[in-house]
């Protein structure tokens, strides 16, 4: 029996590795995700050999354009928000490493898969929902529910008594839990418990502090097709490269850092802390370019949907019919979400200064206060809005005496 273990090549992942090999006495296959965290995959590769995994049972794959291609960009065309701030990045990840999980269990005959999220919170159900979705009948073993391993001490000792290395900062207490990829990094526990205690300056790791952050606006314009991202600054990207870009500009003016008290799905409110620059950016645009492009009736039922799609991706239900639904009516909507937008970015702000589409529905023909040489015609509102009043005037007459 072999196990496809989700591995990041950090402390826990390295301890449930041999705790895997030891309690279950299976061959342990590792899956290391590049999705530009940002971190060395080499270590991981490294680790997993010393403790004894097969060259060929060591799979590291690249899948940053996959992630932005085909998981960050269709949720970015519903502007998804999780209780109207939460951007999802790392929601939105689950669903990917779970997929390529099962497709390596097919690969090399395993029949379980295993990932070293807790018990209590939301990534296990994101985990192991796209697992039972993707293959019905596989085993998780989820280490974090199962073993004694309660405490940290608990969990260092096991290590040095496997000869697992143990980063020297990590022997104290480490001070919260991160999790990051081309999206986000999100940061929990430890110093953030309290949500009343302001986040500590060294928890944020990838947008610089707006003190310091430069004191002219920059401007910015994004390109996009399709309701997707296609260039920045007239310059042609691959989404992982599109975003990669925003990333930077928004780091360097201090784009996208929220803190956040949020309602898991395992029912506990969390206090978190999320920076995502390039995403924030990006939201902010998409919605500029949905102004000009979108029918108002279609524009009102997607922000009705947002919330609901929203919460299935929170809650991990990327791989359901009632997700792929809604992705089919937003995608639908998107045909001619095509054009450029212009921002200034500022001290921790994304403001736009324009907009431009060759399929606008804006037309300044009738909207104008000026002459609009029969554009519109002002009489034809009475009626409009006599018809519009006519149950209020019932309304009013019934019950104003
Ligand atoms: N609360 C966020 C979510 O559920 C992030 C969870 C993982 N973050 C972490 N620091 N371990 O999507
Ligand atoms: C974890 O429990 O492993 C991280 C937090 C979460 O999944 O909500």
């Amino acid at each position: 029996n072999r196990v496809v273990l989700a591995f990041s090549g950090g402390l826990d992942t390295s301890v449930i590795l041999k705790w895997l090999q030891q309690t279950y006495g299976c061959e342990v296959v590792t899956f290391t995700a590049d999705l530009g965290q940002g971190e060395e995959l080499g270590p991981a590769r490294h680790k997993a050999e010393l403790m004894g995994v097969r060259a060929e049972h060591i799979f590291i794959d690249d899948l940053r354009e996959e992630f932005v291609a085909d998981y960050v960009f269709p949720m970015m065309r519903a502007n998804a928000l999780y209780e109207g701030l939460y951007l999802l990045g790392t929601s939105i990840a689950r669903p990917l490493i779970a997929k390529r999980q099962i497709e390596i269990a097919r690969e090399v005959g395993a029949d379980a898969v295993s990932h070293g999220a807790t018990g209590k919170g939301n990534d296990q159900v994101r985990f192991e929902l796209g697992y039972y979705a993707l293959a019905p009948d596989i085993k998780v073993i989820a280490p974090w529910r199962e073993w004694d391993l309660g405490s940290r001490t608990a969990l260092i000792d096991f290590a040095e008594k496997n000869q697992i290395p143990v980063p020297k900062d990590k022997r104290g207490e480490s001070p919260f839990s991160t999790d990051a990829n081309l999206l986000h990094t999100s940061s929990e526990g430890k110093v953030l418990e309290d949500p009343w205690a302001e986040v500590p300056d060294y928890v944020y790791s990838r947008t610089d502090d707006l003190v310091a952050a430069p004191d002219a606006p920059e401007e910015v314009t994004i390109e996009f097709k399709g309701g997707d991202g296609v260039a920045v600054n007239g310059e042609a990207l691959s989404p992982a490269m599109l975003l990669t870009k925003l990333n930077e500009l928004g780091k360097r003016h201090g784009i996208g850092r929220l803190d956040l008290v949020e309602n898991r799905f395992v029912g506990m409110k969390s206090r978190g802390m999320y920076e995502t620059p390039g995403g924030t950016i990006y939201h902010a645009a998409h919605r500029a370019i949905e102004q000009l492009t979108l029918d108002r009736g279609a524009a009102h039922l997607k922000d009705e949907l947002m919330p609901r799609y929203a919460e299935l991706v929170y809650n991990g239900f990327w791989f359901s019919p009632e997700r792929e639904m809604l992705q089919a009516a937003i995608d639908h909507s998107q045909a001619k979400v095509d054009g450029t937008v212009r921002l200034k970015l500022y001290k921790g702000g994304v403001h736009i200064t324009g907009r431009k589409s060759p399929h606008s529905l804006y037309s300044e023909k009738v909207v104008t206060f000026e002459d609009d040489a029969g554009a519109y015609d002002q009489r034809d509102a009475e009626g409009f809005i006599k018809l519009n009043a006519l149950r209020l005037r019932l309304l009013g007459r019934r019950d104003q005496g």
